[in-house]
């Protein structure tokens, strides 16, 4: 089985395209990959960040990722601070990247221009990325085009590596799931759903009460005209709601489109709202259980740390005889 790698910040929370879009694939993929799913705890504070916030946004991003559907005994799924290779390697892969090429990072020129307060840590963020995939022998990173450059950075080290060090580092490949159709932000339907939007109205939480997913359904931006067609460009609104109708009922856009030609908006709003709350309503329920066990939390967190470790440790191990430390025994 193909080895699979991804990082998730840890946000807190997720929104209904973050679930359509990746966390249900990876859910139905857990049988056909070895995947390894890690919450970049430590990527997080390379902007400003409120430390009083970090450990329980790592948590619920962690429960968030459990309630959906990871199971813990088929995926690994484990906090970044928790297994200490991570920082090591971003060491010794610091003395592989150039700083020219670092300095070539968009991401890096993008995020610096919107900070105050720039931090040697924004910087090195890509060389922490490529830490976390060398250090698991990874095959396959799936990744949206915003991290193409950084995989592209991750490969260069590792060949890099390999060629000044002796062969000692799996190179990885970039993937670029298909994402199905974006969902679109509810109060502008021509950008897609986000959770930097300006309207928070126009966002699906996962967590979102029934009462607030029905309000910001039923105050969705709609198109002019009154019938219900899956017309993306002409009709961008009620398009958007079709399409979230039908993955949250499991049926097809154009069976949807069917049961509501000649019915009104409204009708679209009630039942598209209806339909998420059910769709979400299982999720929302395991998440109240993990609430209100942390422990079990905290164990499935360890069990997870454990086992990243057994796979890191002996890469890192590699890696420390290639690059000439000393052995500490
Ligand atoms: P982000 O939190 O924006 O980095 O998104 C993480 C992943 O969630 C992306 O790689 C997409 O696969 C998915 N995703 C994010 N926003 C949407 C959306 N509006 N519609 C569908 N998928 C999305
Ligand atoms: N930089 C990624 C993002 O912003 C998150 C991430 C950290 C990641 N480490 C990773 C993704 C390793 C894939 C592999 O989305």
């Amino acid at each position: 089985m193909a080895r699979v790698f991804s990082g998730i910040q840890p946000t807190g929370d997720m929104h209904l395209g973050n679930y359509l879009g990746a966390v249900q694939r990876w859910v139905a993929e857990q049988d056909e990959r070895d995947a390894i799913h890690c919450v970049v705890d430590l990527h997080a504070m390379t902007v400003a960040y409120e430390p009083a916030e970090l450990a329980e946004r790592t948590r619920r991003t962690a429960m968030l990722l459990l309630a959906a559907g990871i199971d813990p005994e088929r995926t690994i799924l484990f906090v970044q601070s928790h297994v200490r290779v991570h920082t090591e390697l971003t060491w010794v892969l610091n003395c592989v990247a150039s700083f020219g090429e670092l300095r070539r990072m968009t991401q890096f020129k993008e995020k610096s221009e919107a900070q105050d307060f720039v931090s040697a840590g924004l910087f090195d963020y890509p060389v922490l990325m490529a830490a976390d995939i060398l250090a698991y022998d990874v095959d396959e990173v799936p990744v949206g085009e915003d991290q193409r450059q950084h995989l592209e950075l991750a490969r260069d080290l590792a060949i890099r590596f390999n060629h000044r060090f002796g062969d000692t580092l799996v190179v990885p490949r970039a993937t670029f799931p298909s994402v199905g159709a974006r969902v679109k932000d509810l109060q502008n339907p021509t950008a897609k759903m986000s959770k930097s939007s300006e309207s928070p109205q126009g966002t699906l939480l996962l967590l979102d009460p029934p009462q607030v997913i029905t309000k910001k359904i039923k105050s969705a931006v709609t198109d002019s005209g009154t019938d219900v067609r899956y017309a993306p460009e002409e009709k961008p609104g009620v398009s958007n709601l079709l399409e979230i109708l039908a993955a949250a009922s499991g049926t097809t856009i154009e069976q949807a489109e069917a049961d509501f030609a000649g019915s009104g908006y409204g009708k679209l709003k009630t039942s598209a709202a209806e339909a998420v709350v059910e769709y979400l309503r299982p999720l929302q329920d395991r998440y109240e259980e993990l609430a209100r066990d942390p422990s079990e939390v905290t164990r499935v967190l360890e069990l997870g740390a454990e086992k990243a470790e057994a796979i890191a440790e002996p890469v890192m191990a590699r890696i420390r005889a290639a690059v000439g430390l000393l052995p500490r025994s």
